[in-house]
This record gives C-alpha cells, structure tokens and sequence, in this order.
C-alpha cells in the first residue's frame, strides 16, 4: 500500500515538473514560439521558413502570424489541415505543390495575398480557393496549368490581382471571372489560348490591364470585351490575328495603351471597322502590319485610306449595333450601286472605270 501510494505523489509530482518545463520552454500562447527551421520577427508578425527543403507546411506556425513565407521548399500538398493559424500573406511560391484539397485555405479567413508561382500544379479542384473572401492578389503564374475549372474563382469579390502568366492555358471558359468585380489586373500572357468568347471577360467591370500577349489567339468575339469600359491598357501582340470586330474595341472606351503588333493583320475589307475605330479613337498604339493582301503587304492597317476600302460591300446595319458611320460618301454610293466595280483589291479612283 506504502509505495503504491508514493508511487502515485513522485508521478503525480513529476507530471508538475513537466508541466513546468513545457511552461518554460514552449510558452503557449505563442508570443514568441517559432517553428523549428523558421526565423520569426515581430510588427508586422512574421514567419519565415524559406529554402529549408521542408515538405509539408511546419506546425507550431503561431496563429496571429501576419505574414508567413514558405517560399522554395518541397512542400507537395496543402490540405485543409495545412494551416493552423491565420495570416494575411502567405508565400508558396517554387515549391512542389501537385495538389490543393477543395477548401485548404478555408480556415485563413483574412487572407490578402497568396503566392503559388512556380509549382507543379498543373490541375486545380474547383473549390481550391473556397472562403477566400478578403483575397486580393492571387499568384498562379508558370504551374503548367492547361484548364481552369469554371468555379475555381467564385466569390473571390475582393481580389484585384490574377497572375496566370505562363502556364499552358488553351481554352477559358465562360463566366471564368465572372465573381471578379474588383479585378484591376489579368495576367494572362504566354499561354495557348486561341479563342476569347463572347462571355469570357464578362463582370471584369474594374478591369484596368488585360495582357494576352503571347497566345495564339485567331478569333475575339465582338462582344468579347464588353464589360470592359475601364479597361486602360490591352496587349495581345504576338498572337494570330488576322482580324479584330471594330465593335470589340468600341467597346473599350477608356483604352491608352493597346498592341497588337505581331499578328499576321488581314487588310482587305475585313479590316474596314478595326481602322474606322482607329481613325475616331486617335489612340497610341503599336504598328499593324498587313500580311495580305499581297499588294498590301508591308502597310500599316491604322494608316491605310478611305480609298482603299472603296469598293468593300456596305456593312451589314446588324452587326455593328447601328452605331457605325460608313466610310463611302453618298455620292460614291450611288456610284457604287450604278456600276460594278472592275478591280476588286487594287484601289481605283471611280472616274477610272
Ligand atoms: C536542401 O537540399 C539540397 C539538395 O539535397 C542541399 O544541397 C541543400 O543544402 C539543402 N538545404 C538545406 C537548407 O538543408
Ligand atoms: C517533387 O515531387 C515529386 C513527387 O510528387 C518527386 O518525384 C520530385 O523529386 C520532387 N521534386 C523535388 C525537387 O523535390
Ligand atoms: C471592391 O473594392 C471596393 C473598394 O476598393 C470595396 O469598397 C468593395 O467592398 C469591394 N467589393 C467587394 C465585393 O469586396
Ligand atoms: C514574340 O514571340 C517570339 C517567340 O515566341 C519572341 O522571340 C518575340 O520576342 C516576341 N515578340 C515580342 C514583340 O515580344
């Protein structure tokens, strides 16, 4: 009975000591507690873990932390039980992140900026990015993405910021940004898409940079940018336009900065509205070089003249919303109802027929 008892009192009073050394060493609380391999400074409250070839997100990350830096480690996944605390910054950026459970970033409430650049992701689970309400800047570029899921960015109504940069994107579904309302910046260059959809852009009301340079973009929907009346500079050099609707530019009211060299320019008939929004939007621009017709190879399509598109068929009323003023004078019109032009593309004064 004796021992038994002091056996209870030395555990019970060792279970004291122990409590007091946890006391001292680990100060729950975390004031001043500091995952191994981090360095940890306070105002603002920061964690930093960088290049220390970690391969999951280390406990113990105090959970008022304000920013907190992973960045080039070998982290592989982020689960929703990846992260213990809440921050408003967290860089993953270069590590080997192959996939983002649906919700892993749930619990971080307030955060603002997320950096992922640089890692393998390739695919996303549409509900990556759930909860992040406060978001503003979301960093997504070289992850050799190929598709977008289309909810992979609901209700991200705070963020301003979207780096998608350099990935291997082919195709956008529509309404993709849709929730996008406070979007200022869309980082889209150096991918593979050839196509923008009437209602790719739509809700992108704040949009003030769109860069699309780098694609291989052939065709733009003329309603394409519609939401886009605040857009300020557009770039989508380097791509295979041969053609743009005058409608779609029209609709960029507010534009300054716009290239488009680099594309293989058709400078027939098709081209008549792109030059008529150039010559009533007098904005600066890159060149457009015209890669056909032959003869009109090697010109500028802002620079060509009124002459050269003479004997273009009327535009069709419809497709231009009623908006439109026709290049051809009266007079040329009746001209042109009278007699059937004799030279298709080379331009001929009337009185030469
Ligand atoms: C990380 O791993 C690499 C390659 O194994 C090594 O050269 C480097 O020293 C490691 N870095 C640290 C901080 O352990
Ligand atoms: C990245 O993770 C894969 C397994 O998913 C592994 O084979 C590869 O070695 C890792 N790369 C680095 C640099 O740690
Ligand atoms: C969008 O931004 C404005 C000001 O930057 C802010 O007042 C508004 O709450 C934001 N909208 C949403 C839905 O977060
Ligand atoms: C267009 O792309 C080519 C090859 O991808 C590159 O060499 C060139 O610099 C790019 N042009 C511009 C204007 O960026």
């Amino acid at each position: 009975m004796e021992t038994r008892w002091s056996g209870v009192r030395n555990f019970k009073s060792g279970l004291c000591l122990w409590l007091i050394l946890w006391l001292v060493v680990v100060k729950p609380g975390g004031v001043s507690a500091c995952p191994k391999l981090c360095v940890c400074y306070p105002t603002p409250m920061t964690v930093s873990c960088q290049s220390q070839n970690l391969t999951i997100v280390p406990a113990g990350v105090p959970y008022n932390s304000q920013r907190v830096f992973l960045q080039n480690n070998r982290i592989t996944e982020l689960r929703t039980d990846s992260f213990g605390f809440e921050t408003q910054v967290l860089w993953l950026y270069g590590n080997n992140i192959t996939w983002i459970e649906g919700g892993a970033f749930s619990n971080l409430r307030v955060l603002e900026e997320l950096d992922l650049g640089d890692n393998p992701l390739q695919r996303l689970e549409g509900g990556a990015f759930r909860g992040l309400e406060k978001l503003q800047s979301l960093h997504m570029h070289r992850c050799k993405l190929a598709v977008l899921p289309h909810d992979l960015f609901h209700k991200l109504y705070s963020l301003q910021f979207l780096y998608l940069q350099e990935n291997q994107l082919h195709f956008l579904q529509d309404d993709l940004f849709s929730d996008l309302v406070n979007l200022t910046h869309l980082f889209l260059h150096g991918n593979r898409i050839r196509a923008l959809s009437e209602n790719v852009f739509r809700g992108l009301v704040n949009l003030d940079r769109l860069l699309i340079h780098d694609n291989r973009v052939r065709q733009v929907h003329r309603k394409a940018f519609r939401d886009l009346g605040r857009l300020t500079i557009l770039y989508l050099f380097n791509n295979s336009l041969s053609e743009l609707p005058g409608q779609a530019m029209k609709d960029t009211h507010g534009i300054q900065f716009l290239r488009l060299n680099g594309n293989p320019w058709s400078c027939g008939c098709e081209a008549r509205a792109l030059w008529e929004w150039f010559r009533e939007a007098r904005i600066s621009s890159s060149e457009l070089m015209c890669t056909s017709p032959s003869q009109r190879r090697g010109q500028d399509l802002r620079f060509l003249r009124e002459l050269d598109f003479a004997f273009c068929p009327l535009p069709d009323p419809g497709s231009l919303a009623g908006s439109t003023t026709t290049t051809l004078s009266t007079k040329t019109r009746w001209w042109f109802s009278k007699n059937k032009p004799c030279i298709i593309f080379q331009v001929i004064l009337p009185e030469e027929c």
